[in-house]
C-alpha cells in the first residue's frame, strides 16, 4: 500500500484516486503525520503531494525526515519535489516565470519513472504533455540525483536518484491533462514500489464482507436507507455480509421524486430480499412544514422530523446494537487535509442532520475508505442497476428546498410530475449523464397563459441543469434548445396548473445549485 502525505494541494485527492484506479490501496494523511504513525502504516512507497506554499519561506511544511530513512521509494510531486530537494541539500528558488497550465516536458536520461515515455505519434519525440502549476522551482539537484525531465522555463522538471529510488516531478501526473500521468503513477507504484494491483471491486467486497462479519458477529444492524448511492451500496453490501441481521428503515417524507419510494421498496425488499421498513410519514412532514417559508427553518424541520421518525421505527426493533452509515472517504479525510490550514477544503455544508448522539449504537461504516467512484463500482459489482448507481445526487430535504417558500402537497405533486418529465427527456436525448445534477423547481408565482379565449393564471416551473466536478462550482448546462422546448411543451400540456417553464442560466458562484 501507498502512503500519500498531503501538503495541501487541491489535487491531492486525485493522486489517491489514480493510485486506487491502478489497483493499489493508498491512504491520504496530513504532512505532519508522526514518525510512529508513518512506520505503523507500513507503506511500500510514499508520495508527497503538491501544496500552495513555498519551501523558500521559513516555517512552511517539511517532509518528516523518517520518510527518507525507511529505504522506501518516494515520489515528490510539485511542492513535494521541492521539499525533497531542499531537505536533501539541493536548491529551490522562487521563479520569476510562473508556469500554470499546459506545458511540454522533454524526457531526459533513462529513469525507471519516465524513461522511454512519449505521448507523440510513433514515439518519435521524447516529449510529454503535462499540467504544471507552480511558482518555485528546483535550481540545483541534491547529490545523487540526475535529471529526468526538463522544460525551457524549468530546466529541472524532474529528478531521480535511482539508487535510493527517490523521484521528483514538477508537473502533476495525477491530473488528466498530463496524458501519460496514469502510466507514470503506474510505473511508480507497481514497477518501482512493486505493489500488486489487488484493489479491485471483487477483492474489496470480499474484504469488507469479512470485516463487517468480524465487527458485528451475530448482532443486529440498523440502516437508514435513503435510496441514494451510498446508503444503497451499504444496504447491498451488508445484505451480502449478514443477510437477515440487517434491517433498513426507509423514511418516506412526502418530498421524494416521483415513484421513488416504490422503486426503493421494489429494488431492495422485493428483488433483493432485504428487510426494509417503510415509514410513510408524508402527513407528519407536511403538517410540520405548514406555514414555514424560511429555507433554513424548513431544512431544520425536515432534519429533525426525519430523526424522530427514524428513532420511533428503531425503537420498535429489539436488540439492535449497530447502526450502519454510508460515510465515505472524502467525509473522513477532509479533517486531515484541513490540518494544513491551507488546504482547499471541500466541505459540503449540509450533510443531512446526523443522528442523535444519545443513540446507543456502535457505528458500522464499511465505505469509510472508499472514494465515490469506488463506491459506484462496488454498487455495480454487488448487482445494483447502473441507473441507480449513477443517479444524480438528491438533497436530504428533497423537494422541500425545490418548492420555494411554503411547502404544500399540491405543489409537491406538480413538481414531481414536472421533474419526472424533465428527467425522462434528458435520458431520452442522452443528456442525463452529461449533466451532473438536473431537476425542476417549483416557483409559487402565478403567471398568465391564454387557453382558448380565456386568460389563466398558473404556476411557474424552472428547469435547472448543471455541469460540475465537485459541486463547489458549477456551470449551467448548455442543453440543446430542442430538448428544452420538448420538456417545456410536455410540462405545460401534461400538467394542469403550470402556465410557464423557464430555464435557469445562472452559474455557481454566486448562484447555488439548489434554489434555496
Ligand atoms: P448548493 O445548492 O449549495 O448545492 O450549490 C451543492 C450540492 O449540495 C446539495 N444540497 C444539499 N444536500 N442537504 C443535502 O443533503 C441540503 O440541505 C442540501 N442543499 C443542497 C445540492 O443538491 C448539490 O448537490
Amino acid at each position: 500500500k501507498i502512503l500519500i502525505l498531503d501538503f495541501g494541494s487541491q489535487y491531492t485527492q486525485l493522486i489517491a484516486r489514480r493510485v486506487r484506479e491502478i489497483g493499489v490501496y493508498c491512504e491520504l494523511h496530513a504532512f505532519d503525520m508522526s514518525e510512529e504513525d508513518i512506520k505503523a502504516f507500513q507503506p511500500n512507497a510514499i508520495i508527497l503531494s503538491g501544496g500552495p506554499e513555498s519551501v523558500t519561506a521559513g516555517d512552511t511544511p517539511r517532509v518528516p525526515q523518517v520518510v527518507f530513512e525507511m529505504g522506501l521509494p518516494v515520489l515528490g510531486v510539485c511542492y513535494g519535489m521541492q521539499a525533497m530537494a531542499a531537505q536533501m541539500g539541493g536548491q529551490v528558488s522562487t521563479s520569476d516565470h510562473r508556469e500554470f497550465g499546459y506545458a511540454e516536458v522533454k524526457v531526459e536520461g533513462d529513469s525507471k519513472l519516465l524513461g522511454g515515455l512519449s505521448d507523440r505519434h510513433d514515439n518519435e519525440a521524447d516529449l510529454l504533455d503535462v499540467w504544471m502549476s507552480h511558482g518555485d522551482k528546483v535550481t540545483a539537484m541534491p547529490e545523487g540525483f540526475s535529471l529526468m525531465a526538463s522544460t525551457p522555463s524549468c530546466p529541472i522538471a524532474g529528478m531521480a536518484d535511482e539508487k535510493r529510488r527517490f523521484y521528483g516531478v514538477q508537473f502533476h501526473p495525477e491530473v488528466t491533462h498530463t496524458l501519460k500521468g496514469k502510466e507514470i503513477l503506474d510505473r511508480f507504484v507497481r514497477t518501482i514500489a512493486g505493489c500488486d494491483g489487488l484493489w479491485t471491486s471483487d477483492n474489496i467486497i470480499d474484504d469488507l464482507v469479512d470485516k463487517v462479519r468480524a465487527q458485528v458477529g451475530s448482532a443486529k444492524v440498523l440502516l437508514a436507507l435513503s435510496g441514494g448511492v451510498d446508503s444503497s451500496v451499504v444496504a447491498a453490501l451488508l445484505h451480502k455480509a449478514i443477510g437477515e441481521q440487517l434491517t433498513c428503515v426507509f423514511v418516506d417524507n412526502g418530498l421524494l421524486r416521483k415513484n421513488e419510494g416504490d422503486m426503493v421498496m421494489s429494488m431492495f425488499a422485493e428483488n433483493m430480499g432485504v428487510k426494509v421498513i417503510r415509514a410513510n410519514a408524508e402527513d407528519l412532514f407536511l403538517t410540520r412544514l405548514q406555514g414555514v417559508s424560511d429555507p433554513e427553518q424548513k431544512r431544520k424541520i425536515i432534519g429533525n422530523t426525519f430523526i424522530e421518525v427514524f428513532d420511533t421505527e428503531a425503537g420498535k426493533l429489539k436488540d439492535v446494537n449497530f447502526l450502519a452509515q454510508g460515510t465515505i472517504y472524502p467525509d473522513v479525510i477532509e479533517s486531515a487535509a484541513s490540518k494544513t490550514g491551507k488546504a482547499h477544503v471541500i466541505k459540503s455544508h449540509h450533510n443531512v442532520g446526523g443522528l442523535p448522539e444519545d443513540m446507543k449504537f456502535e457505528l458500522v461504516e464499511p465505505l469509510r475508505e472508499l472514494f465515490k467512484d469506488e463506491v459506484r463500482k462496488l454498487g455495480l459489482a454487488l448487482g445494483l442497476p447502473y441507473d441507480m448507481v449513477y443517479r444524480h445526487p438528491f438533497p436530504g430535504p428533497g423537494l422541500g428546498v425545490r418548492i420555494l417558500g411554503e411547502v404544500k402537497k399540491e405543489y409537491a405533486d406538480i413538481l414531481r410530475e414536472a421533474d419526472a418529465i424533465f428527467i425522462e427527456e434528458l435520458h431520452r436525448a442522452d443528456w442525463y449523464h452529461k449533466t451532473s445534477q438536473s431537476f425542476a423547481v417549483f416557483l409559487p408565482v402565478k403567471s398568465v397563459g391564454v387557453v382558448g379565449d380565456g386568460r389563466r393564471y398558473e404556476w411557474v416551473i424552472s428547469l435547472r441543469a448543471v455541469e460540475t466536478v465537485d459541486f463547489m462550482t458549477a456551470r449551467w448546462a448548455h442543453l440543446p434548445y430542442e430538448l428544452i422546448e420538448r420538456v417545456s411543451n410536455r410540462i405545460i400540456n401534461e400538467i394542469e396548473h403550470v402556465s410557464r417553464v423557464v430555464y435557469d442560466v445562472s452559474s455557481k458562484p454566486p448562484a447555488t445549485i439548489e434554489w434555496e
